[in-house]
């Protein structure tokens, strides 16, 4: 039975990680955490206690993640803990150095020592880094990002996580270490917390509240359903060449204003009859506000190389992941009010009243 050290597992991506792989194989795992805003244990109800191990704590801390990997013999490390949002890094740059960066040096430099026999690595190690498309910039309107396109980022976020991924290579370059990167494109699905497009989008349709879209919402983002993802992570956890970077996508490009009437239209008919939101929902809830600083006009990702090596390949189409996630939200009421009381308030009419 194979031993994780998930980082970040009560986050959107890595609750979905941590729930896909117990289902899936005997795996034990270790879920370390700081539960910032993002983090939230009602991701993790219901997982089986023997083989789940939640600890509260915060990547950078060195004598927790040391004691760690004295308690358990990981065999995988996969890191998904991050500061994860371009808009907070846009408001406040040095936390997403703090975590992103250091955060992911501290775990390097920790498995390195434990994982070290003679000039070596004991047998089957692997540690996946978990990145993103946004660390190759902005594509103009034709074009991929491929694994060799030019690491050139725009917002503090994603040079935070392009300063992580070069780190994570030099220690394969340097040092052997058996290292993975992945960079997925953009997800959306369950858990995601409501500061993304797709849940807030979702959130303010059910309140009726103003949708806003930034500059003129024709940017573009190439959508993931975040099963594909996590799917994505473990077979390049377990069949990935060591020292190799792996692009995830699958081909589903749109503009965001598109999403945003996708949302609108798909949420109306999925209410009840019954339900007097139902006939109120409509594109006049759109409202365009002022752009986002440095905003990237489009990602797109060319997935070819973990289809063809590792035989990789999205099985949800958006129709179907835009329904799920929706079902979702609607089923969960409680987990988004919870969400989105006290704090978030405050940093949406902050926010708000900057546009
Ligand atoms: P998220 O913001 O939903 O979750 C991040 C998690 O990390 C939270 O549970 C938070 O509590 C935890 N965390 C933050 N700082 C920490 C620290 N210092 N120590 C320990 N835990 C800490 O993010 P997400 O959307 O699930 O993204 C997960 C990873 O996937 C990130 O590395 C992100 O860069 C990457 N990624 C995300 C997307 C996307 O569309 N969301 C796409 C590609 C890659
Ligand atoms: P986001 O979900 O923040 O992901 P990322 O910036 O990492 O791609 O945003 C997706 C796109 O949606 C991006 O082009 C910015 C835009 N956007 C809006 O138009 N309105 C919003 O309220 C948010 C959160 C994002």
């Amino acid at each position: 039975m194979k031993t994780y050290l998930v980082t970040g597992g009560a986050g959107f991506i890595g609750a979905n990680f941590v729930r896909f792989m117990l289902g899936k194989e005997d795996c034990k795992i270790v879920n370390v955490d700081a539960l910032t805003y993002a983090g939230n244990l009602d991701n993790l109800t219901g997982l089986p206690q023997d083989r789940h191990i939640f600890v509260k704590a915060d990547i950078c801390d060195k004598n927790v993640i040391d004691e760690l990997f004295q308690k358990y013999d990981f065999d995988r490390v996969i890191h998904f803990a991050a500061e994860s949002h371009v808009d907070r890094s846009i408001e406040d740059p040095e936390v997403f150095v703090r975590t992103n960066v250091m955060g992911t040096m501290n775990l390097l430099n920790t498995a390195k020592k434990y994982w070290q026999d003679g000039d070596g690595y004991k047998k089957d190690k692997r540690y996946l880094q978990v990145s993103t498309d946004e660390v190759y910039g902005s594509l103009g309107e034709t074009g991929y990002f491929t694994e060799k396109t030019p690491i050139t980022p725009h917002s503090p976020y994603s040079a935070s996580k392009a300063a992580a991924d070069f780190l994570v290579l030099s220690y394969y370059d340097t040092f052997k270490m058996p290292v993975i990167v992945t960079r997925c494109s953009n997800n959306y699905g369950p858990y995601q917390f409501p500061e993304k497009l797709v849940p807030l989008m979702i959130n303010n349709v059910l309140n009726l509240k103003p949708l806003p879209v930034y500059g003129d919402g024709k940017n573009v983002r190439d959508w993931l359903y975040v099963e594909d993802h996590v799917k994505a992570i473990d077979i390049a956890a377990e069949n990935g060449r060591d020292g190799e970077v792996y692009n995830i996508g699958g081909h589903n490009e749109k503009y965001n204003i598109d999403i945003v009437k996708i949302i609108i239209e798909t949420v109306a008919q999925m209410l009840p009859e019954s339900d007097e939101r139902k006939s109120k929902i409509s594109n006049d809830l759109i409202t365009y506000v002022a752009d986002r600083k440095g905003h990237d006009l489009r990602y797109a990702i060319d997935p070819e190389k973990i289809s063809s090596e590792l035989g990789w390949k999205p099985e949800t189409n958006f129709e179907t992941g835009i329904k799920k996630t929706i079902k979702w939200y609607l089923e969960n009421t409680e987990w988004i009010e919870k969400i989105t009381s006290g704090e978030y308030q405050n940093y949406y009419s902050k926010m708000y009243a900057n546009r």
